[in-house]
């Protein structure tokens, strides 16, 4: 029926888009004998089971009504009995009902079968159980109509089921054509649904080229946005301008802010609307131009597998060590938090790392949201690293979410602040305050300041680690150093011999 009307729709459009007019086509070759005969063979309101019966269009088969009309009349015909019935038995108060267990049999009070077990009533009634209150009784008369009923429904459901069979098979033998349509209809309606939602809700037509641009202006977030809307609250857009088509001039957003900002929100609307573009719909934002992405990776969220002896942190690293083995210069990757499931340093070491050797061996496009504010540092010795933040404003010691993406670092997480938000007891709140600010005062800093003139050892390591595959280089440099400082000339012979075995006793220590 469905795909009859969107023929009928359809083939009143003059221009359609190629997959459309295909999709057209195939729905058009659909068998309209087919239609015809469920049409004419199958009632309006069908039942969940065809066991039930009750689904054939009364007068498509006139055996099968004149059954039904006989399993019908003998359902009158108890009705009737009943009345007969309460004359015989003297009493108003008598019922014909039915059970699986008894079948049809005849129900009156407990006083009043005392009566019914006495001649002259019990050449009718036959007594067949007695409960607290009432008596139950049957007749010969009603188990010839139960007899009679049942067969009658039998009959009829067995020429129902026959004539499922036979429309079964019918449609068995077009299974090909149904399949082809479904797949039509199914085409029509992502696309249809997809032009739906892209007027609805203001989507614009993404531009993809084969650049490793990522330029979003006003992007939004489609589910946060609509969950939004019904609130009556409306969703900040945000642009989103990684490498432009010139050169690569940001290639990796370090992407700091108080918790409940909006970053894992940017993240994800950033990769849905690659996703959304990449799949041929309309993206939630002003405009939209991208690179072709080859890979989208994600590393969102706190997921365990236990039940396969992962914990938190390590599925964590499995799925990092997935991207940075994986990703490439046309990948987009975003990663939302990593390194928290670890104790604070071995976390920050391993962002730390990860971001250095995005930037140097992947050079994929990243998104990459954190709250170790140390990393915002490394725009200073990655060229194609910039730093975005939420913004925020306080207000009498509570902090305003703006979800406003910036240019520029957060200072601060404001975890406190959102705790409080949360409901943490007063004291709590109170007692964290003070840590924080010994913490704060303590050693945090210091260790950073060091990383960061650690930074240029770490990339020469990793320049060593991508051309030769295993990081051996400094010790074999140092031999070379010892080597160099030797001169023969001025040497006893037994110095020499000496200065020979210690470089190789040296050399098998090290290997
Ligand atoms: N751009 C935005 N406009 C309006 N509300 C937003 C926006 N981004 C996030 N939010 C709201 O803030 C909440 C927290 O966002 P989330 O991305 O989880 O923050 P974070 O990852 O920084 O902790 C979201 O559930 C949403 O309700
Ligand atoms: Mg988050």
């Amino acid at each position: 029926m469905a795909a009859r009307e969107t023929v009928d729709i359809l083939s009143g459009l003059d221009a359609l888009p190629d997959e459309m007019s295909q999709a057209l086509a195939t729905l058009k070759r659909l068998p309209g004998s087919l239609e015809n005969r469920l049409g004419t063979a199958l009632s309006e309101d069908l039942p969940l089971n065809k066991r039930d019966g009750g689904f054939v269009r009364l007068g498509f088969e006139p055996q099968l009504d004149d059954t039904r009309a006989l399993r019908d009349e003998s359902r009158r015909v108890i009705a009737s009995m009943q009345a007969r019935y309460c004359e015989l038995a003297e009493t108003k108060q008598l019922k014909v009902k039915h059970n699986n267990f008894l079948g049809y049999f005849v129900e009156v009070s407990q006083v009043h079968g005392e009566k019914l077990l006495k001649a002259p009533f019990n050449e009718t009634f036959i007594h067949r159980q007695t409960m607290a209150d009432a008596m139950r009784f049957s007749t010969t008369e009603l188990n010839e109509i139960e007899a009679k009923i049942a067969s009658a429904a039998d009959r009829a459901l067995a020429f129902e089921l026959a004539i499922f069979d036979d429309l079964a098979g019918a449609a068995l033998a077009a299974t090909d054509e149904l399949k082809a349509a479904s797949d039509a209809l199914a085409t029509m309606d992502v696309a249809a649904s997809l032009a739906e939602v892209a007027v609805m809700r203001d989507w614009v037509r993404p531009i993809i080229d084969e650049s490793v641009a990522f330029q979003i202006e006003g992007g939004r977030h489609p589910v946060v946005e609509a969950a939004l809307r019904t609130r009556g609250q409306a969703f900040v857009a945000n642009d989103c301008q990684l490498a432009d088509n010139a050169g690569a001039t940001a290639q990796i957003a370090v992407i700091t802010g108080p918790n409940m900002a909006g970053k894992s929100t940017y993240l994800r609307q950033n990769a849905l609307i690659v996703v959304l573009a990449q799949m041929g719909a309309y993206v939630p934002a002003r405009t939209a131009r991208m690179g072709i992405v080859d890979r989208l990776f994600s590393r969102v969220g706190a997921a365990d597998d236990l039940a396969r002896g992962r914990s938190t942190f390590m599925v964590e690293m499995v799925e990092t060590a997935a991207i940075l083995n994986q990703a490439t210069p046309r990948s987009l990757v975003i990663l939302d938090e990593i390194g928290r499931g670890t104790a604070t340093f071995d976390g920050l070491s391993i962002a730390w790392a990860t971001v250095e050797h995005l930037h140097e061996a992947n050079k994929s496009r990243a998104l990459f949201a954190t709250h170790f504010h140390e990393l915002t540092k490394l725009s200073g010795k990655l060229a194609r690293l910039i730093n975005l933040t939420v913004r925020v404003t306080e207000w009498n010691g509570d902090v305003v979410f703006l979800h406003e993406v910036v240019q520029g670092a957060a200072d601060r997480s404001y975890g406190i602040q959102v705790a409080k938000l949360a409901g943490l007891p007063a004291a709590v709140v109170e007692r964290a305050r003070t840590l924080l600010a010994e913490l704060e005062a303590g050693e945090r800093s210091a260790p950073v300041e060091k990383m960061m003139d650690d930074l240029p050892l770490f990339a020469s390591v990793m320049q060593a680690t991508a051309k030769a595959g295993h990081g051996a280089g400094s010790a074999k440099d140092e031999l070379r150093a010892e080597l160099d400082a030797i001169d023969p000339d001025d040497m006893s012979p037994r110095d020499a011999l000496e200065a020979l075995y210690a470089l190789k006793k040296r050399r098998t220590l090290e290997t």
